[in-house]
């Protein structure tokens, strides 16, 4: 994580320190580097430059408006679960012809705003789904643009709760049934086929997987052209894991696109990315303050003002996030439990973490542009943090953090 690293023995993203950034924008706050993310998103392009490739970024990871428009002026595509996500991409001016739409559960009004947009595919996850397309399409007058989401049945071998590829998933059209829902498809007067695609699962950390899972999506291709159905494009879903300790086996992203560019090569196929967690995870951190240092006989706890609700993934998976001290202190370290100030024992960031340290001190939990503040709750009725985006000596805010008078606003007593 180049992006932020240590001058004069304080934390920085790139040239801002982070104490200067706590000074103005408070705590808890969560503060991107520009050049992580677009580096981030560089890694792919690289790979894939002189192809006929496209990558979208799936939104869902962290859908910031400022991440999306850094994200779009340096030519990534989006990929969407819902009309929300639908409607940030655009407020940004996305291209719609850049844009799929995933999910297992899109609703006729989500099909409809995406149609009259002109997304570029929707990636279809279901019999009952495609049926339901080419009606809302048929109403509009529309094609609808498809590819069909296939459960290759890989094990990714990864958290099961971001394991999507097994048979057992709700992912996902089985493997032996897509190729007939494919010749259904080529039916039905208002879908186009397109694609075809997969995601077999989230932070992994072992490239072949996703050469297993292609190699099931290549026969299937095989077996469709026999059929007379063309498939124009193969969309590989996301999914590269990125390092949130040491131990963690990083994958670089010529080692996990190399061997599927190899499998694609001499076949007239567009490729498509989904990654989410690799382009935002590393590109981010929550910074937060210890309100109280409270050591006890059996674990000493160090209460700071981050919680669950800010970070959901240690207390929902168990997720290790490494937590650093942005001033170091001199001093023994001592083992701390890094709770929040929420009504449940589950609320934890960080157990057994060895650290100097004192009340006041301001720490950085670090790996958190993914799946955090996107997770973010307001339970116990705490305003959501901050959001900062560091570029070089700049800090800017592009998300104020919420009043509490917000979070009641939409409510109402009875008369
Ligand atoms: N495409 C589809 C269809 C997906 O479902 C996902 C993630 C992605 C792409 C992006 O995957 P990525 O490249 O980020 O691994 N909340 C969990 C992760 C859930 C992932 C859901 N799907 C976590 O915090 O670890």
């Amino acid at each position: 994580m180049s992006a932020f690293s240590r001058h004069g023995g304080v934390l920085h993203a790139e040239s801002v320190a982070l104490t200067d950034v706590a000074a103005e924008f408070g705590t808890p706050c969560w503060v991107y580097s520009r050049q992580a993310l677009e580096s981030a998103l560089d890694e792919f392009q690289r790979e894939l430059r002189g192809l006929d490739a496209l990558v979208c970024y799936a939104v869902k990871a962290n859908s910031n408006l400022a991440v999306l428009d850094v994200l779009a002026r340096r030519g990534a595509g989006f990929d969407i679960v819902s009309a929300g996500e639908l409607k940030r991409v655009l407020a940004i001016g996305a291209d719609p012809q850049r844009i799929v739409f995933s999910g297992v559960g899109k609703s006729a009004a989500e099909m409809e705003l995406a149609l009259t947009t002109g997304i570029l595919c929707f990636n279809v996850e279901s019999a009952a789904e495609l049926e339901r397309l080419n009606g809302v399409a048929a109403k509009l007058g529309k094609k609808a643009p498809i590819s069909l989401r296939v459960n290759p049945d890989v094990d990714a071998g990864t958290h099961p709760y971001i394991s999507t590829g097994l048979k057992e998933n709700k992912f996902g059209v089985a493997y032996d049934e897509a190729r007939a829902l494919y010749r259904r498809a080529a039916g039905l007067a208002n879908v186009e086929i397109s694609g075809i695609d997969c995601h077999i699962g989230s932070q992994l950390l072992d490239p072949a997987p996703f050469a297993e899972a292609l190699d099931k999506l290549l026969a299937l291709i095989d077996q469709l052209a026999a059929d007379g159905i063309a498939v124009h494009h193969v969309d590989l879903g996301g999914g590269l894991g990125i390092r949130y300790r040491d131990s963690d086996a990083l994958t670089t992203v010529e080692a996990y696109l190399q061997p599927l560019l190899a499998k694609l090569k001499g076949r007239s196929l567009r490729i498509l990315l989904e990654p989410g967690r690799r382009v935002v995870g590393n590109a981010g951190l929550l910074l937060t303050r210890v309100e109280y240092l409270k050591p006890g006989e059996v674990k000493n706890f160090a209460i700071v003002d981050a919680a669950m609700n800010d970070l959901a993934r240690p207390a929902l998976y168990g997720s290790w996030h490494d937590i650093v001290p942005v001033v170091s202190r001199q001093g023994a370290p001592t083992t701390w439990e890094i709770v929040g100030p929420v009504c449940e024992s589950g609320d934890f960031l960080g157990h057994g973490r060895e650290l100097t340290l004192a009340d006041g001190d301001l720490l950085a939990i670090l790996s958190a542009g993914a799946y955090s503040m996107a997770m973010s709750s307001n339970y116990n009725t705490r305003p959501r943090a901050a959001e900062v985006m560091v570029d070089g000596t700049q800090a800017h805010l592009v998300r104020r953090r919420e009043t509490v008078e917000e979070l009641y606003a939409l409510e109402q007593r009875l008369p």
